[in-house]
């Protein structure tokens, strides 16, 4: 499992001769789940091929403004390179160019990609042992820390030159490790455990007819994906939908029915910190189901109904330390309807969404929620994209846990 997932890295690479290793470096990062690009500076193509790197990170790689080689010459946009990623690293960042970031020095594309980015961006410095004892060095250090750059520190060892000491880039794993520490550290949900329930349920009349309704589980797996960006750990609970994920931290538990989530939901909930159910549960199933497929004979069919279990009043009732979070679809006396459900599920916080509310719903992309929470305050939100809407709830969480 890895925070790298699904984030898009830039990796700069310039002339050292541990740009071999970079080859290695987007291996690692790809295999973590990082969609990855190569901006390189003109010399360091002495010492990696970007034929090597691009087969590696299945993307071009671009080390000037204009693509010489073709006639119908494009430019190689640095604004665009730099606003992609979620992510730079410099590997290895030779003396050269640490002191041409330092100083604003913008003479190739790495430079002006370097001087766009709004990510954050990380080097990993590569050079003699001397040359990084140098005042001059320290000095450009310095001034790229206090600029926001987080440097991954060179290690001793044997250097090119033959010499033993401090100078030599971490090794891709070491760098791939500390990027991920990194980027854990600053996030809010990190160590937490995260319990979401998403989609409809069916349950069955026979073994080929089912009762069901139209959730897509597109909130339910939002959240779950904005839940694992910010660094939680997450169950998701998912009836049948044609949504997925693939993200890392995201552990997907399929069910169909709402007794399967029902016990699914309860067996995961002791160890959440969070439990958010967005789940659109079926309220009743068929009280007999049929073992073989019911034919068609009279003019009327009468199914007899039963209750479900109400997953999450149950989750109310035997709830400890978990911030439990339950959703109400309603469409009338919305707000007082929302209230009521909060209290008598005993909640933490309701997400109410009004079918009266034109974009908001289970079926489309967009939803509008209020959010209302034990204190009776009441936040209301425009329509807005389910992503959006998932990192609104998100947020609001964890104003309210305080972490
Ligand atoms: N829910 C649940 N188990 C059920 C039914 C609902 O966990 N068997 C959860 C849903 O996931 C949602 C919340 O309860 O978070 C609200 O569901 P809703 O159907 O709106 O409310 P009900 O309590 O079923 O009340 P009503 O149908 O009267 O509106």
């Amino acid at each position: 499992m890895s925070v790298l997932s699904g984030k898009n890295i830039l990796l700069g690479v310039t002339a050292g001769i541990a740009a071999y290793k970079s080859a290695f470096l987007v291996r690692l990062l790809i295999k973590q789940g990082a969609s990855v690009k190569v901006v390189m500076t003109p010399s360091s193509k002495e010492f990696v091929t970007p034929l090597t790197l691009s087969t590696l990170s299945k993307n071009e790689v671009f080390s000037s403004f204009t693509n010489e080689e073709d006639e119908n010459a494009q430019w190689n946009n640095h604004v665009e390179l730099a606003l992609w990623a979620d992510l730079f690293i410099i590997a290895p960042a030779t003396v050269n160019t640490l002191s041409k970031m330092a100083n604003g020095v913008c003479d190739n594309l790495l430079m002006a990609t370097y001087m766009s980015a709004k990510c954050p961006v990380y080097y990993a410095p590569a050079m003699d042992l001397d040359m990084y004892k140098h005042p001059s060095t320290k000095e450009t250090f310095d001034k790229l820390t206090s600029f926001g750059n987080i440097q991954i520190a060179a290690t001793s060892g044997e250097l090119a030159s033959g010499l033993i000491g401090q100078g030599r880039m971490a090794e891709p794993e070491d760098i791939v490790s500390f990027v991920e520490k990194d980027l854990l550290k600053g996030l809010p949900l990190r160590n937490k455990n995260v319990l979401i329930t998403a989609g409809p349920t069916f349950e069955a009349i026979d073994p080929v007819r089912f009762i069901g309704n139209h959730s897509s589980g597109k909130m339910g797996y939002a959240l779950a994906e904005a839940a694992a960006g910010l660094g939680a750990m997450v169950t998701l609970i998912s009836g049948p939908v044609s949504v997925s994920t693939d993200h890392s931290f995201i552990k997907v538990i399929s069910v169909t029915s709402a007794e399967e989530m029902y016990h699914a939901t309860h067996e995961h909930y002791g160890a959440a910190d969070i439990a958010i159910l967005s789940a659109a549960v079926a309220d009743y199933r068929p009280a007999e189901v049929s073992s073989e497929k019911i034919k068609k004979k009279d003019d009327e069919l009468h199914i007899k109904l039963e209750k479900t279990k109400d997953i999450l009043a149950t989750l109310g009732e035997k709830k400890k330390d978990q911030y439990l979070v339950g959703f109400a679809l309603e469409t009338e006396n919305e707000l007082e309807n929302a209230k009521t459900k909060l209290k008598k599920k005993n909640l933490d916080l309701i997400v109410l969404n009004s079918l009266r509310d034109k974009g908001a719903g289970f079926k489309g992309d967009t939803n509008k929620v209020t959010l209302i929470n034990k204190d009776n305050k009441i936040s209301p939100f425009t329509v807005k994209p389910k992503t959006e809407v998932a990192r609104d709830i998100l947020e609001f969480i964890i104003d309210e846990i305080h972490v």
